[in-house]
């Protein structure tokens, strides 16, 4: 039942802000427990144990130096937009629950035609390395995707729920979530933050504050479809965001986690 959400930029003021920040960061994303006297002690000093401890964490999850201090790598990554999925150190990883069958309708809900044919390159690129057909299903789809306000609707009701219960939260921030299949493959939302700026073309860079819709999306199935985050850098599956991220394509790592979910593709006629 989690879901992700990208994050966003954070604003650095003086060290003591960042530390506040990073904190918040640690724990968000799991390196970090929301214990009271933990929490306490990192407000202040920026340097108890475990903070150091989760920041080393942090730290050889993304392959970068482990200083166990806040020095200016660190603090770049951490300030990058990003899926708000808890981290896994490692390669990829598997929600525990998955689709349980092979064909799946997903509907763009007040989509126009470049969200809904953005959607499809998305899916077909999932469709091309795995045993999964993807339709447009506009009566009763099983990934419906939207664009919600920071307090948003599930147009399904697909969690038995009119209201999302999770916010999205205005420009910069959060950029989207996604439901992971749940154990009775009812039908799962992926809702995008509307206030975004979306850039909307596949293989070339988003000018500067824009987003591109192609690679949020093509994270945000992957979560829709049972894969969690990994540690591979390359990989769309990777929590940071990298908008300007060369290939349209799937990474290998992002391969390898959905053919360990659903298989190889079946072989082409000719
Ligand atoms: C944290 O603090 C709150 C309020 O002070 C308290 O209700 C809660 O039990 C504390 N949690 C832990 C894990 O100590
Ligand atoms: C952080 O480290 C400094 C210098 O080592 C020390 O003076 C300070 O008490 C430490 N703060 C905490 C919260 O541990
Ligand atoms: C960190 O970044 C700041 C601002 O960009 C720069 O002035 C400083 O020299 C950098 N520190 C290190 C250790 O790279
Ligand atoms: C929603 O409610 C219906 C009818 O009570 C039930 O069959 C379905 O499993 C529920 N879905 C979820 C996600 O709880
Ligand atoms: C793909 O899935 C279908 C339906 O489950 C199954 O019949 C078929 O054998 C699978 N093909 C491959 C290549 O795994």
């Amino acid at each position: 039942m989690l879901f992700l959400l990208l994050l966003i930029p954070f604003v650095s003021a003086s060290a003591d802000y960042d530390v506040q920040i990073v904190t918040q960061y640690l724990q968000t994303y799991g390196y970090l427990t929301h214990d009271n006297k933990t929490v306490s002690s990192i407000g202040v000093g920026g340097n108890s144990s475990s903070f150091q401890e989760a920041l080393i964490k942090f730290q050889d999850f993304f392959r970068i130096e482990a200083t166990g201090e806040l020095d200016n790598e660190t603090i770049t990554i951490m300030k990058k937009p990003r899926c708000g999925v808890k981290d896994y150190p490692q390669s990829f990883t598997l929600y525990d629950t998955k689709w349980k069958k092979n064909k799946l309708g997903w509907k763009f809900v007040y989509g126009n035609q470049q969200d809904k044919s953005i959607a499809e390159k998305c899916f077909a690129e999932w469709a091309r390395h795995t045993n999964m057909t993807f339709f447009m299903d506009e009566r009763k789809p099983d990934i419906v995707i939207s664009y919600g306000s920071v307090k948003h609707r599930n147009f399904y009701r697909c969690k038995n729920s009119s209201a999302c219960p999770f916010n999205l939260d205005g420009p910069g921030g959060v950029l989207g979530h996604a439901f992971f299949p749940d154990s009775s493959n009812n039908c799962i939302e992926i809702h995008l933050d509307n206030t975004e700026n979306w850039f909307k073309e596949v293989g070339t860079f988003p000018p500067q504050n824009y987003h591109s819709l192609y690679y949020t999306l093509l994270h945000e199935i992957g979560h829709s479809l049972g894969i969690e985050h990994t540690g591979v850098n390359t990989a769309v599956m990777y929590p940071s965001l990298n908008d300007n991220r060369k290939s349209v394509e799937l990474d290998q790592d992002d391969i390898n986690a959905i053919q360990s979910l659903y298989g190889l593709p079946p072989v082409k006629r000719r």
